[in-house]
């Protein structure tokens, strides 16, 4: 969702604040601003991108040792000028940047308009800066106690950064449900919503936990207390990415970028899990629940977005290969629908950034009916990932560009070392199968480089394709969720209506839709019941469909029915959407390239998605 920095310290804080709020901007992206301690309180806001900020920020005025800044995907309030952050409150001494959703805005608001409040934006950051100001006078107290006591009269989810226009020597932060890290330089901080605006200068950090707030002065001094009022003290951790980790690194867009780390970021998840020649499977991380997962009578899965789809693959392959129920379940319907959960049940929580507030809500309400939690998120440190009783990083590295890539395969990766460990402890795989299959595992990073390699091929079947209104994705078995994830990229980075189906169910409904404008991209790799999609490729051709058929190296069946075929390398069925999906993620980039979107910031997403 939003970005959030802040700075305080001896060096010029607007440079690092625009930077960090470029390097945040994945996060969210309708509108971004600035507020600057030099004197008085400088402010700069503006609806659109970083860029369109910086070209109204008056260079006279910036220079500040201490400030705040924020880029925002808007929940209350269209994305405007005034709606954009910071807000500063009715007297103009407190601004404030926000991340999340005040629940009971709309009470609070009424109130403070009954106090003589006047409020210029639609948001609810803005009844909260004024509150903390009411609470500030009629307690008569330190801006900190009075941002705590505020914090306790509301409800919803937030990270917040507070600049005190009487206080230059101080910044305020407070989280809960959403994510908050201060990044600890010589006689400086560093504030932000994740890691990303502050690697550049310092790799010792803190997180803040739920319901904690800081205050963080010049001098070096910082202290963290519950929203209770308890002194708190955290370990301070190293970050474990570089630089260059978050940088385009030569390619023109970092979803470009992460589609070609794949390679490495499947051996990453792998390494040191696994050992193909001795026949093992080790996943740190599971310590003293290793028992309990291996004693599951049944696994839920719940995740969002790509997540869910890589979910979905775990699912086909637990039950396929430890022979144990599972459930898949969207994590936001998950937490409403008064699930049925016990403590004989793993809950498997996938998530990337590890902040999506509908999984960290389900892992609650799983945790309250005794489940096991096993979380699988990429982000070191995450909330899901503290959340989790037992857990494995999928170890893909930051993953900046807002449609998911890299994560979800390496996602795919450690659920097959999941699924496969279970298997040996069930005994229901032969040790032969299994080796078989890690030593494949080992090579799918080469196989997916050598799939790479159909860039170009794959650009030429866009060009074609780039104007259509609809895509179809069809797979069966493991291909079944690729074909969904297949059509989520699509949509989401080119604005092309494309929809993921089960091949067969095609004639239960969107058959209806073939006609000889509609490509559909087949994922026909199968080997078990190849014969079957292969009469699916017929229905469409019959009915004059454009099909576009990913099929293994030497295919002759499909390639005579097909418009266009991608051969990609052969594979263990089980292993096959490792692969498989690879062209879908190049046809969307390259689609969504030629329309002129913005690949790494599609309209209306955010990268992650801290509100329900
Ligand atoms: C957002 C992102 C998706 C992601 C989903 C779940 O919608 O745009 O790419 O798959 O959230 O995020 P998570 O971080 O939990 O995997």
């Amino acid at each position: 969702m939003c970005g959030i920095v802040g700075y305080i310290g001896k060096k010029e804080a607007y440079p690092i604040l625009i930077k960090g709020l470029k390097r945040l901007e994945y996060r969210g992206y309708d509108s971004a601003g600035i507020a600057l301690l030099n004197g008085g309180m400088t402010l700069f806001k503006k609806a659109g991108k970083v860029s369109d900020l910086e070209k109204i920020v008056n260079r006279d005025h910036t220079t500040a040792n201490i400030g705040i800044g924020h880029t925002r995907w808007a929940t209350h309030g269209e994305p405007n000028d005034v709606n954009a952050h910071p807000h500063l409150s009715q007297s103009g001494d407190i601004a404030i940047i926000h991340n999340g959703i005040i629940e009971n805005y709309s009470a609070i608001k009424s109130e403070l308009k009954k106090r003589g409040y006047t409020f210029h934006s639609d948001t609810d950051t803005e009844v909260l800066v004024n509150l903390i100001e009411e609470v500030q006078k009629t307690e008569k107290t330190t801006l900190d106690n009075a941002v705590r006591i505020a914090l306790n009269e509301v409800v919803g989810a937030y990270a917040i950064v507070v600049l005190n226009k009487n206080n230059p020597d101080q910044l305020i932060a407070a989280r809960k449900g959403s994510p908050l890290v201060i990044g600890i330089g010589e006689d400086e901080f560093y504030i932000a919503s994740d890691a990303s605006p502050i690697i550049e200068y310092t790799q010792n950090v803190v997180y803040l936990d739920e319901q904690e707030y800081a205050v963080i002065n010049r001098n070096g001094q910082y202290s963290i207390r519950t929203l209770g009022n308890v002194e708190k003290s955290h370990e301070i951790k190293k970050l474990e990415f570089s630089l260059e980790m978050i940088e385009k690194g030569g390619f023109e867009h970092f979803m470009l970028k992460e589609i070609y780390e794949q390679p490495k970021a499947i051996e990453d998840s792998l390494r040191g899990r696994m050992n193909a020649h001795q026949g093992w499977i080790k996943l740190g991380g599971l310590n003293e629940y290793q028992s309990r997962i291996d004693k599951a009578e049944r696994f839920i899965i719940t995740a969002c977005g790509t997540s869910w789809h890589s979910g979905l693959i775990g699912e086909y392959l637990i039950e396929d290969l430890a022979r144990v129920p599972v459930e898949v379940e969207y994590a936001s319907e998950f937490r409403y629908r008064n699930p049925i959960i016990s403590d004989k049940d793993v809950v498997i929580a996938i998530s990337q950034s590890g902040e999506t507030a509908d999984t960290l809500a389900a892992i609650d309400i799983a945790k309250e009916r005794q489940a096991l939690i096993y979380g699988v998120c990429n982000v070191i440190g995450s909330s899901i990932a503290r959340a989790s009783h037992a857990g494995s990083y999928t170890h893909a590295g930051p993953e900046i560009g807002v449609a998911s890539t890299k994560a979800f395969s390496t996602q795919i990766s450690l659920i097959t070392l999941v699924a496969l460990q279970l298997a040996m402890v069930k005994g229901t795989i032969p040790t032969s199968k299994l080796r078989e299959i890690l030593y494949e595992l080992e090579n799918i990073p080469r196989k997916i480089e050598e799939t790479l390699l159909l860039d170009a091929q794959i650009k030429e079947i866009a060009a074609i394709y780039k104007d259509a209104t609809n895509f179809l994705y069809l797979g069966r078995g493991y291909n079944f969720p690729v074909a969904l994830e297949g059509a989520l990229k699509l949509k989401e980075i080119s604005y092309i209506h494309a929809e993921g189906y089960p091949a067969a169910e095609m004639k239960h409904g969107p058959i209806a839709l073939i006609d000889e404008n509609m490509p559909v991209v087949f994922l026909a790799t199968n080997k078990s019941a190849y014969e079957k999609i292969v009469s699916n490729v017929q229905e469409v051709k019959a009915r004059k469909g454009k099909i576009i058929a990913v099929v293994t190296k030497g295919d002759t069946q499909i390639r005579e029915l097909a418009d266009h075929i991608i051969e990609v390398p052969e594979t263990e069925e089980i292993l096959s959407p490792l692969i498989t999906i690879v062209p879908l993620q190049l046809l969307a980039y390259h689609i969504a390239i030629m329309r002129g979107c913005n690949v790494d910031q599609p309209r209306n997403l955010a990268k992650s998605v801290t509100v329900e």
